[in-house]
């Protein structure tokens, strides 16, 4: 009988998100008629920027040519794209990335995973607690751990409290590790790090020759200048990190899928024969194992850096940040204590009285018909914590804080 990968039954219960959608199915059963609103899953609700519709029906009208049709493309993304990235994105804030560095693909969550087809599985890998899931399922799924002990916590990763008492900034470790998990701003929290904390990870690293995977989904959602959208940011950080970066959140692309990955070709690595540079590895993995991502897609995600397409991002991260920004005002009137929501489109909310994280998901999902998303799903240290998300409609938020209010 054919073998599976039995790392898999080490899992906790289901995915974060699909046990959410569980409860609230089962909810619904018992009760069709409420008007659920759902500030669970950060998906956007806002329609396409025009300039990358357009963008994208022009591409599509390209493709039904016989001039403009177009097969595989490069499995590292078109070069046009990626020059536009490098520009905008990088050096127009100072950082040094080539074109060359940066990978397209269909997503942060599948690049954070699939980089550690490239890492040896013996590296002594540093998560924050609470995380962002998908860090440590994947490195569960790829035989990294050992089981989850009482705590939900799973044996031979270190975890790195972050709450309220360290202002959800992570201690550096005291030990050597070689591989750590990097989120800013934050998901779950809304945290944010300054440029001096990112400059000790970056000391840490490169005194330990470890590596750091920087997850910077949502760095457009940064309202004050001063602080750092990218580890390239940090002096030093070319030889010590990968940065993840991703169209779904500012561009509202979660159903069009591109995002991409930046590896500085001064990244190395040690294997069993020597040093050998990390982008050369990823090239290999993704000219194998990936097809790129499709013409008409990276058109759309182009168009994100034309000027009306700037204008229009820009109108969408402001409206969903004044969406955490009610989700602030409102929740700290009725008394709750906030924190995250000012450079992040995730408040992070400390659960009232007595209740447990899931204690709390029930409880306005009962009483408000609010679907939130329990901190203690984000890992242990998220106990009593409860994250609100900012992507929905002004109504629904509105709606969803009045309800929250009254109660
Ligand atoms: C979340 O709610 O944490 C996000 O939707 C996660 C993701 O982007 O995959």
């Amino acid at each position: 009988m054919v073998k599976v990968n039995s790392n898999y039954l080490k899992l906790q219960a289901g995915y974060l998100f699909p046990e959410i959608a569980r409860r609230v199915n089962s909810f619904k059963q018992a009760s069709p008629n409420a008007d659920l609103i759902r500030l669970g899953i950060g998906d956007v609700t806002e329609p396409l920027p025009p300039a990358c519709r357009e963008a994208m029906k022009a591409a599509i009208d390209e493709m039904g040519t016989t001039e403009g049709f177009r097969g595989y493309g490069p499995e590292q993304g078109y070069i046009w794209l990626r020059e536009a990235i490098a520009k905008e994105e990088f050096q127009k804030r100072g950082c040094e990335v080539d074109p060359d560095e940066i990978f397209i693909s269909d997503g942060s969550k599948c690049d954070s995973s699939n980089i550690l087809d490239i890492l040896d599985i013996e590296n002594r890998i540093a998560v924050t607690d609470p995380v962002y899931p998908v860090y440590v399922d994947s490195n569960v799924m790829s035989g990294r751990t050992g089981p989850a002990g009482d705590l939900g916590r799973y044996g031979g990763l270190l975890y790195l409290p972050i709450g309220a008492e360290n202002s959800f900034q992570a201690t550096i470790p005291d030990q050597k590790v070689d591989l750590i998990y990097l989120c800013f701003p934050n998901n779950p929290t809304g945290a944010v790090a300054n440029k001096e904390q990112l400059q000790n990870w970056v000391n840490y690293a490169k005194r330990n020759e470890a590596l750091i995977l920087f997850d910077a989904a949502y760095e457009a959602f940064i309202q004050d200048k001063a602080l750092p959208h990218s580890i390239y940011e940090i002096e030093g950080a070319r030889d010590c990190a990968i940065e993840f970066r991703s169209f779904s959140k500012n561009a509202g692309f979660t159903g069009i899928r591109c995002a991409y990955t930046v590896i500085p070709k001064d990244l190395v690595g040690q294997s069993v024969d020597g040093k050998v540079d990390l982008w050369s590895l990823w090239n290999r993995r993704q000219s194998t194992k990936f097809n790129g991502v499709s013409y008409v897609v990276q058109r759309g995600a182009e168009a994100a850096y034309s000027s009306e397409g700037k204008a229009q991002i820009s109108t969408l991260v402001n409206f969903y940040m004044e969406n955490a920004s009610i989700i602030r005002r409102d929740l700290s009137a009725a008394g709750l204590t906030v924190y995250g929501g000012e450079h992040a489109p995730y408040v992070w909310i400390k659960t009232p009285k007595d209740f447990d994280s899931w204690d709390f998901f029930d409880y306005l999902l009962k009483n408000a018909n609010v679907v939130g998303t329990p901190g203690s799903g984000f890992g242990a240290a998220g106990e009593g914590y409860f994250r609100l998300s900012a992507f929905n409609s002004r109504e629904n938020v509105v709606k969803a804080m009045n309800r929250i209010s009254s109660l």
